[in-house]
Formats: structure tokens, sequence, C-alpha cells
């Protein structure tokens, strides 16, 4: 730690959600988050990404999945927007969403896209992630099989970051190590040489997960996470994150940094108070999202 320079502490940025919210806001203010993901039978990641950006206070969120689970998707809770997508024999995203006309009305007052929960890799899926990626402007945040879609094509990372778009990245291990060819192991090994270099080469922010979740920016500045507990090493806890972070940029687009690192201390915080009223065995990723409240009230 010592030779990696200066580690900042994600909390100290969870005070960008301590103030109130705007007594003169209106939904419009607090952002539109769409949320691309999901696929055949894979319809409970794109649901909690997108329950748990409502819960972090976006003004709109949008799901947009597959036709085939469209309707199962909306069921998460009725304040969710949904669009189908066009899809592939599989059940997964196709590229003919990127038809002009279908790709301007998908986004339209989109602030913040976040894509991959639940994706998939079968059919178009992955050239579907990276054309939507390149076809975007507005911040953008990827994660799961939207990564795996960039593995070994990271230079279209650094060109859809170049000019200053908000990149930012939430890969756990597995997926570092596919983005970057490298092992677990070797990823593990130098957590914060690694997560920086990414980060400043590429021109990302880089959301590396796991026990002391580390957040990389493309200045090269760090923070380290502090907060979260082997309650959230289940199936459904890195969707919820992602769900989050792309809330907080939607809330705080004027201050990215502060907003993905506050993002990563309350998801962890949220999975805390969780695992006190429940306990580590049996908190679900959903049980985190109805944590958030004592999450945002708490003063760190
Ligand atoms: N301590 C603190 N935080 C933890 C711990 C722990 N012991 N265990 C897990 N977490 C947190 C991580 O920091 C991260 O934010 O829970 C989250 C887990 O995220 P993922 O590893 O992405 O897990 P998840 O997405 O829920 O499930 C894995 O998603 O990425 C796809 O294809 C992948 O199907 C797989 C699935
Ligand atoms: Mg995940």
């Amino acid at each position: 730690i010592q030779s990696a320079g200066r580690v900042s502490w994600a909390g100290e940025s969870k005070a960008i959600a301590e103030a109130w919210r705007d007594i003169n806001g209106n939904k419009g203010k607090f952002g539109h988050v769409l949320l691309v993901g999901g696929s055949y039978g894979t319809f409970g990641a794109p649901s909690m990404s997108s329950l748990a950006a409502l819960r972090t206070g976006a003004g709109l969120v949008t799901a947009g999945v597959p036709k085939m689970i469209a309707n199962e998707v909306g069921r998460v809770t009725p304040e969710l927007m949904v669009r189908a997508l066009a899809e592939g024999d599989a059940g997964e995203a196709s590229m003919a969403n990127l038809e002009e006309e279908k790709l301007a009305t998908l986004i339209k007052g989109i602030s913040v896209l976040a894509v991959g929960p639940g994706l998939s890799t079968r059919g178009e899926a992955s050239e579907f992630a990276r054309a939507l990626v390149a076809k975007t402007t507005m911040p953008v945040v990827i994660d799961a099989d939207a990564l795996n879609a960039f593995a070994g094509k990271t230079e279209l990372l650094k060109s859809a970051a170049a000019g200053g778009r908000t990149v930012v990245l939430t890969p756990h291990p597995g997926e570092m190590g596919r983005l970057a060819g490298m092992t677990v192991k070797e990823v593990e090994a130098d957590r914060i040489g690694l997560a920086r270099k990414f980060a400043t080469e590429h021109g990302v922010t880089l959301v590396l997960k796991g026990w002391r979740t580390l957040i990389a920016h493309p200045d090269g500045s760090i923070a380290v996470n502090t907060t979260g507990n082997p309650s959230m090493a289940k199936g459904g806890s890195g969707d919820i994150l992602t769900g989050i972070v792309a809330a907080m940029i939607a809330q705080f687009p004027q201050d990215v940094a502060r907003a993905v690192e506050a993002a990563v201390y309350l998801h962890g915080l949220a999975g805390d108070f969780a695992a006190h009223a429940m306990d580590e065995h049996t908190v679900l990723a959903t049980d985190t999202v109805s944590h958030l409240s004592d999450a945002f009230r708490y003063r760190v």
C-alpha cells in the first residue's frame, strides 16, 4: 500500500449524498437511468439493478430488456419503466436495436446508461453491447457480460472514454482478469497497481470489486472502500451495485468521482445494516436494497 502512493477512503465521498434533495427539484433534475441487460432466463439481474437505481434516488429508471422478459422485469416494481428490445433466437438483445431510429427512441432523454447485468454472451449480445457503448455519448456504467464483451478489445473502451466521456467499469476479479488478459491470481496480487494502470491507460473509472473494493480514477487517484461483508458474497450483489452507481452519477453528474465512491460505500454500508438486522447467512441482495435508507441516513 505504501508504494502505491496515497489511497483515499471512499467513505469521505458519502457527504455528497447527505444534503437534502433540492426542495425545488423534479424528476428531471435527478436524472434518467437506462439499464440495458437481461436475456431469456436471466431477468433477475436487470430487475435488481433497476430496483437499486430507483431506491438510490434517480428521477426515472427505464429497463431496456429483450421482449421475452420485458413483462417479468416490469414486475419488480411498478415505478420501473420498461422498453422491450429486439431479440435473437435465444432471447438475447440483437443488433437490430441499433438501427438509427430505434436507438434514438431508446436513448431519448437518458442521462446515464448502464449495460451488462444478465445480458448474456449469446448471439449478437456482445456485439450489441460494444456498439451501444460506441454509438452513445452519455456517461456509461459497464458491468458483467458487457465487460466480457470488451475482453481483449479494451482499446474500444479507451476510444469510448476519449474526449472526457464518463466510462465506469465494475468488474469482479474474474471479469478484470478477462478484460486485462490476466489470471485472477495475477489480478489479486497487485490490485492497486493494476487498477491504477488500467484506469489511467484507458481514461476510465475502474471499480475493482471484492473485499475492500477499489475505485481507480482516470487521473490515477485511488480510493478504497471499507464497507461490505460476506452476506454480500451472493448472486445479485453486483447487479445492485451497478444500479446504485448509475443512479448516483445521474444525481451528481458534476462530480462523477465522488458519486462513484459514494455509491460503492453506500452499497457496502447497506449490506452491513442488512447483516446487522438479519444474519450474514440469510441476507439476500434485495435485502441490501431494503437497507439503503439506513446507509443514506448514517452520518459518517
Ligand atoms: N466483503 C465485502 N463485499 C463483498 C464481499 C465480501 N466478503 N463479497 C462480495 N462483496 C461485494 C463485492 O464487492 C461486489 O460489490 O458484492 C458484490 C459482488 O459482485 P459480483 O461479483 O459482480 O457478483 P454478482 O454480480 O452478484 O454475481 C455474479 O454476475 O458478473 C456476473 O457473470 C457473473 O454470473 C456472475 C454474477
Ligand atoms: Mg456481477
